[in-house]
């Protein structure tokens, strides 16, 4: 089987080793070249989208993938479906679940999906006036994509207001800004609730957690993800089966019934509150590092996986039982400006941890740094405290000089276990 995987990030990597791994032949564009030890990288941008068909027509492929949100709410997959290929990927309709908040916002209401209240507005003297009526601790997001960085959880009156000002008069996410959703602030713990759907069909992954802040202790900036673990034991299986049945299987319901039916992978991100879970966001892709740290667990064959769910069927999933802790390794500076170009060919790892390769590129035969995130490293164990610890062994033996990791992924889990 000849798959093509769409994306340069350390999910696509993930996504493209896990493919590898059974019998499909498997190429990236545009790749990076970390991931030469899996994949053929071809060197196509995710926006030409003549020139990625054209390569999956030399390709043969019998399978496409897309990974990242933005050539998903581009059309790509309209793209490929149209020149007759068969695509894991929402069509730029399904994908809104993820391009539009107030989309998805709209949807969780009608259908009774729950999560929390919102109020959806382009002016920023109603958004004040809402903000003073409800009172903090508030949040406040950018209505389209802001890789991440358009959500401001404030705390205070004051925190709010300079947010809606970001947002709504100095135009700090642009288009994505246009309008501003504000949302009951939600407490309790996160879970990351990924599914693989086509239609009606929704067959959920195991859960994962993300740490979205830079620093240690949630601290600092928003980021796109500085490491995740998988399972997540502070939930039940009872509390992952009322996920599912609550919010990924109404959603790809939901979604048939728009007339936009989703394939792909359905993402939600989930707080898990005393009034039980409530949706915080949905992806229309695999998390970015969820991906990570929940495919290593799956001991099935995800080429013949995908390809069976595209095709109609209900495909079952296979897991280890492993514990897989995946920690960031980011430039210095990162999520706000940073530096480019530091060279990391040195970070070598042993056989048996994962390294999942994102923002760099090939320099004078020398690997350096091209993104703010830089690699995720990853290990498994019997449990999260000693998948933890293997990890950081590893890291701790490193020179990673201009690059920065945080020391606390899965803290929260393993402390939870041993209290
Ligand atoms: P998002 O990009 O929407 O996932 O938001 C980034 C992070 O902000 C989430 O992972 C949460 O930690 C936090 N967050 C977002 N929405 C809420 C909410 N309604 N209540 C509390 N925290 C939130
Ligand atoms: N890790 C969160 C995301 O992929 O959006």
């Amino acid at each position: 089987m000849n798959i093509l995987v769409v994306g340069s990030g350390g999910r696509e990597h993930a996504v493209a080793a896990k493919l590898a791994e059974g019998k499909a032949r498997v190429a990236v564009a545009p790749g990076n070249p970390g991931m030469k030890d899996v994949a053929m990288i071809l060197d196509i941008k995710e926006t030409d989208h003549e020139g990625l068909i054209q390569a999956a027509r030399e390709l043969e492929a019998d399978l496409v993938v897309i990974g990242p949100e933005a050539p998903l709410l581009n059309g790509l997959a309209d793209d490929f479906k149209a020149a007759g290929f068969r695509v894991f990927g929402p069509d730029q309709k399904a994908a809104e679940i993820e391009g539009s908040k107030s989309f998805a916002k709209n949807i969780m209401e009608q259908y009774q999906i729950p999560t929390g209240s919102y109020y959806v507005t382009t002016s920023y003297d109603e958004a004040v006036q809402h903000v003073q009526n409800q009172g903090a601790p508030i949040v406040i997001k950018a209505d389209g994509l802001a890789a991440g960085k358009g959500v401001t959880v404030a705390m205070t009156f004051e925190e709010a207001e300079e947010a809606l000002a970001d947002v709504l008069l100095d135009g700090k996410f642009g288009e994505a800004g246009a309008q501003v959703v504000i949302e009951e602030y939600l407490e309790g713990e996160e879970l990351s609730l990924m599914a693989l759907v086509h239609g009606e069909t929704v067959v959920p992954l195991v859960g994962a957690q993300d740490h979205k802040r830079a620093y240690d202790a949630d601290q600092g900036p928003n980021t796109g993800g500085m490491g995740a673990y998988s399972p997540v034991p502070q939930f039940t299986s009872a509390d992952v089966d009322e996920a599912v049945e609550r919010v990924l299987k109404p959603t790809a319901q939901a979604m048939v019934k728009e007339g936009r039916p989703f394939t792909g992978v359905l993402y939600a991100g989930l707080m898990m509150t005393t009034e039980g879970p409530k949706v915080i966001e949905f992806n229309a892709r695999f998390g970015d590092p969820e991906a990570q740290v929940v495919l290593p667990r799956l001991t099935s064959d995800l080429a013949e996986v995908l390809s069976e769910l595209v095709a109609g069927g209900e495909p079952q999933l296979e897991w280890s039982d492993d514990a897989v802790v995946g920690v960031v390794l980011a430039a210095e500076g990162y999520p706000a400006s940073y530096q480019k170009g530091i060279s990391v060919s040195h970070l070598q790892f042993s056989r048996q941890t994962s390294v999942y390769w994102a923002g760099v590129k090939t320099e004078e035969d020398d690997l350096v740094t091209a993104g703010g995130r830089v690699v995720l490293v990853a290990e498994r164990a019997e449990d999260l405290k000693t998948a933890q610890q293997k990890v950081y062994d590893q890291l701790q033996e490193k020179t990673t000089t201009g690059l920065f990791y945080r020391t606390d992924i899965g803290d929260k889990a393993i402390k939870n276990a041993s209290s």
